[in-house]
């Protein structure tokens, strides 16, 4: 997968998200003292959308059961999730947010 294009990076703020729809899923986009990251919008517990979780400490929080997930490496940090969430590299070129599968 090849850089793309998801959102203008002004219209994700500090502390929000969004996600967006790539041809296989949804992938939520974290504003975390403004730097981007990217992880797919599915816990790998049991499905659930990670978008809208609290984020602490670089880490995302899933809304259902409470898992964790660094937002840097995707791993998973706290049951019932064990089972890492898929990571994208994230740029910013002409004030656009592009992923990248991370490797
Ligand atoms: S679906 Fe995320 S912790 Fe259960």
């Amino acid at each position: 997968m090849s850089w793309v294009s998801v959102a203008p990076a002004e219209s994700i703020a500090p502390g929000d998200f969004a996600t967006v729809e790539l041809a296989d899923g949804f992938v939520a986009v974290f504003n975390v003292d403004g730097e981007f990251f990217a992880i797919d919008d599915v816990c790998t517990h049991d499905g659930g959308g990670l978008a809208g979780g609290a984020v602490e400490d670089h880490q995302v929080i899933c809304p259902r059961h409470g898992a964790r997930f660094c937002l840097r490496t995707g791993a998973a940090l706290t049951p019932p999730a064990y089972e890492p969430v898929r990571r994208y590299e994230t740029r910013v070129t002409d004030g656009m947010i592009e992923i990248q599968e991370a490797p």
